[in-house]
């Protein structure tokens, strides 16, 4: 159907006065005896467009005034009544598709919770239509950023023999039900599709890091996929990951990448998308604006592990779980210190080693590796990475204290025994970036169709 974009006559100034033809949704309408507004939307635009029909001149079908109904109208652009934009003054209404009156999304607020039942339909609020274009702008900036560092694009695969974080919490992938008949594991799992046992990807860093070997820089942009039974505002059991791998990286060079990027798309969120970020600040969140401008503006922090856990135990905070050198962060940990003490982002660096994965770069202290874990206010953390062990004697060693079975990380041993050389990554959680970018307080809020435990609508 030939039309032209609700976004391109709300902002190009010399469709004035011309005649076109639009399509959309109607959301909202107001009908006298004599005149009709109807605002639609086409998604192409925040803002929408409002059609203005003189009912004497022009019979209106009473279903093109139905929120929810999808109509094409054509009609003369003229500058709008109020405000700076555009109206299209109607020559011709017709409905493409009506809409009953037990469409949930009417024009009044409802809840986030209830539209969590209809996913199917929630993309059409203002709320959901607003993250999603961010979302989208997000993810272009993303390859923009790393194109123009020249970081190669790869696609790591998602069915997988190893479980890159050693935390087990993969996704089983099979073709076969389980039979008693099996004596062991290992027969059942060498009768599967693969001949051995495989799984959804955690994380693409081990092929990433192969890529890195031989591209120098590289980053994968996919989903990953946690069987984590955590069930909070901010776990996915599939999520979207930003993974880049620098070849002769160092710690301290993979943290600048991590800023920079950042920086990077919040700028072009902010500059891409005002009328979102305005609908946002009004809504989600007070201050957002503030909150991004600020991160563009000044230098994250910088934080040692051990001096976080110092500060932790001087709180005066009665935390859930208790603090010790040695811990884990938790949630309400991190979350103390990016909103009451820092009020910004925090690389959090060189971690125990015992809490962090085998592939990370030993410290010459003997008991910290040379990770960082970013933490913003409000989420927590939202990138892991780390500088990656090149040394094979220490990373096999690594290897063998949390008895990994060797055969099955040979490939990845290699990269260390030909040519090895320093280098490093980290995780973006692109879901939590986007809850970061919008205020929205839910993962389940920025995915289409969220995947949580016990939950796959
Ligand atoms: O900290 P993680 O587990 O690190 C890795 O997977 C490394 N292999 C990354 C690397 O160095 N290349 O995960 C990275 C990020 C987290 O900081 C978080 O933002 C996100 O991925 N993430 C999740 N997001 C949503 N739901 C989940 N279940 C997530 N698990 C991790
Ligand atoms: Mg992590």
């Amino acid at each position: 159907m030939k039309h032209i974009d609700i976004a391109a006559v709300l902002q190009d100034k010399t469709l004035l006065g011309s005649k076109v033809t639009v399509c959309g949704w109607v959301r909202t309408a107001r009908d006298s005896a004599a005149v009709a507004f109807l605002e639609l939307t086409d998604g192409t635009s925040f803002t929408r467009l409002q059609v203005v029909v003189d009912k004497e001149k022009l019979a209106l079908d009473p279903e093109c005034t139905k929120c929810g109904a999808s109509v094409t109208a054509t009609g003369i652009v003229v500058r709008a009544f109020k405000g700076e934009g555009a109206e299209l003054n109607a020559e011709s209404v017709t409905l493409l598709g009506k809409c009953p009156g037990d469409y949930p999304i009417q024009k009044k607020r409802t809840t986030l919770d209830f539209l969590r039942t209809i996913p199917h339909l929630r993309l059409r609020t203002n709320t959901f239509s607003a993250v999603f274009r961010v979302r989208s702008v997000a993810a272009q900036a993303i390859h923009r950023y790393f194109h123009a560092h020249r970081f190669y694009y790869v696609h790591t695969p998602l069915i997988t023999a190893s479980d890159c974080e050693g935390a087990g919490e993969m996704f089983r992938v099979t073709t076969q039900p389980w039979n008693a008949g099996y004596e062991s594991e290992e027969e059942y799992f060498r009768e599967d599709f693969f001949g051995r046992k495989a799984g959804l990807s955690v994380s693409g860093q081990l092929e990433g890091e192969v890529a890195a070997m031989a591209l120098g820089r590289i980053y994968t942009f996919g989903p990953s996929f946690r069987a984590e039974n955590s069930n909070t505002t901010r776990h996915l059991a599939e999520f979207w990951h930003v993974e880049p791998e620098i070849a002769f990286a160092q710690l301290p060079e993979v943290m600048e990448v991590a800023e920079e990027m950042i920086k990077y798309v919040v700028r072009a969120v902010l500059e891409e998308c005002p009328a979102e970020m305005d609908f946002f600040e009004r809504f989600t969140e007070k201050g957002l604006k503030d909150k991004l401008h600020n991160i563009v503006e000044s230098s994250f922090a910088v934080l040692e592990y051990t001096d976080a856990i110092e500060l932790l135990k001087k709180a005066d905070v009665k935390f859930q779980f208790p603090v010790e050198w040695g811990c884990d962060l938790q949630t309400e940990h991190e979350k103390y210190i990016t909103e009451q003490v820092y009020k910004k982002p925090v690389f959090v660096i060189n971690y125990p080693k015992e809490i962090k994965s085998f592939y990370m770069k030993q410290n010459a202290d003997g008991r910290t590796v040379a990770a960082t874990d970013l933490l913003v206010p409000g989420i927590g953390e939202i990138i892991g990475g780390s500088e990656r062990e090149a040394d094979p004697d220490k990373l096999l060693a690594a290897m063998q204290a949390r008895g990994m079975d060797l055969a099955a990380y040979e490939q990845y041993l290699d990269l260390r025994k030909f040519g090895t050389a320093p280098h490093g990554g980290f995780g973006l959680g692109f879901d939590r970036f986007v809850m970061y970018v919008t205020g929205m307080e839910n993962i389940r809020d920025v995915v289409l169709f969220p995947r949580t435990v016990k939950n796959i609508m």
